[in-house]
């Protein structure tokens, strides 16, 4: 094989050994029920597959390197029944049995610990939490929730995504005019990352967003945390437009185009999981940020001043 032969292989070995040393976006590093029980059929059909590979192969050099003995009609009729048609029915069925065991079940009777209402928009996500009376608390591209039972209520109104958390289960799709509903059930505290798994325009795969499981006290702190108000000098927001397309609660509720700010600085990332949540990345955001999400909504900022930019990312800096 020459070097370009090589070439892919390598670069194949290369994204594997990446891809294993990513637990935070991982189907094999599972968080929860659900990919835990993905990863098991994995897992389960990854060996039963090698050893059947083995047997074949087993079977392949006895018969090419294997001393010759004449065998009977009967013999060779059974040995083509027996691994040809009843080992790969019985062996297909039962891994079929076993995936079908892991879907989860058409009707959920207890109520899960907590609802969360996730909208899929071209290209980032906005996450509502429902209180107890049916309110709900809106923030944006992160997802916090307490160890136990989540149900997400999916929704679109734009194109076709899929919700997606590798770490805590497979994959929904949030379609325009339908309301999907997926459960997933975290096990153990961390913070993994989840995306949008169905390509849904230019920047599909800039839609990404932090998860954040934690303890369930925690996560009531969280959540009362967030249900507060901002506060701050928002004369440079509301004077440049802000509010037409984005909330902070306590200070602008105008516009809800994109996404809710009022604790904007508290979250890790920017842009939907995009840049890290720093001032320098902030600024960069709001002067041009198509050339950092192309095809993104927002408008470029351009024409601030380098004081207008300073006093726009103080104040978003201060909304914690
Ligand atoms: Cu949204 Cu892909």
């Amino acid at each position: 094989m020459g070097q370009r032969g090589t070439r892919p292989l390598i670069v194949t070995a290369a994204c594997l050994v990446l891809v294993a040393c990513n637990p935070t976006q991982s189907a094999l590093h599972p968080a929860g029920d659900e990919a835990a029980g993905v990863a098991w059929l994995f897992w389960l059909m990854t060996g039963v597959g090698a050893a059947i590979w083995l047997i074949v192969i087993g079977i392949t050099v006895y018969a090419v390197l294997g001393r010759r003995r004449p065998t009977t009609e009967w013999f060779a009729d059974r040995f083509i029944l027996v691994g040809g048609v009843a080992f790969p029915t019985v062996v297909l069925a039962a891994l079929l049995v076993f995936g079908l065991s892991l879907l989860p079940s058409w009707t959920e009777d207890e109520a899960p610990d907590v609802r969360i209402h996730v909208r899929a928009e071209q290209f980032w996500w906005r996450v509502g939490y429902e209180l107890p009376d049916g309110s709900v608390i809106e923030t944006a591209n992160e997802v916090h929730l307490p160890l136990g039972t989540t149900e997400f209520v999916l929704t679109s109104p734009d194109v076709i995504h899929s919700f997606w958390i590798p770490a805590l289960g497979g994959k929904m799709d949030a379609i325009p005019g339908r309301t999907n509903v997926l459960r997933l059930t975290a096990t153990r505290p961390g913070v993994y990352r989840g995306v949008c798994a169905e390509f849904c325009g230019t920047s599909h795969a800039l839609m990404a967003f932090p998860v954040v499981v934690l303890g369930p006290e925690d996560f009531a702190a969280w959540l009362a945390g967030e249900a507060l108000p901002a506060s701050g000098e928002a004369d440079i927001f509301i004077a440049n437009g802000c509010g037409a397309c984005h909330v902070v609660r306590g200070v602008s509720e105008t516009g809800s185009v994109g996404p809710d700010l009022t604790h904007v600085a508290s979250r890790s990332t920017i842009g939907a999981g995009t840049l890290a949540n720093t001032a320098e990345n902030l600024r960069r955001w709001i002067a041009a940020p198509d050339a950092v999400k192309p095809g993104v909504h927002m408008p470029a900022f351009a024409h601030l001043t380098d004081a207008e930019l300073d006093a726009l990312v103080r104040f978003l800096g201060g909304l914690r």
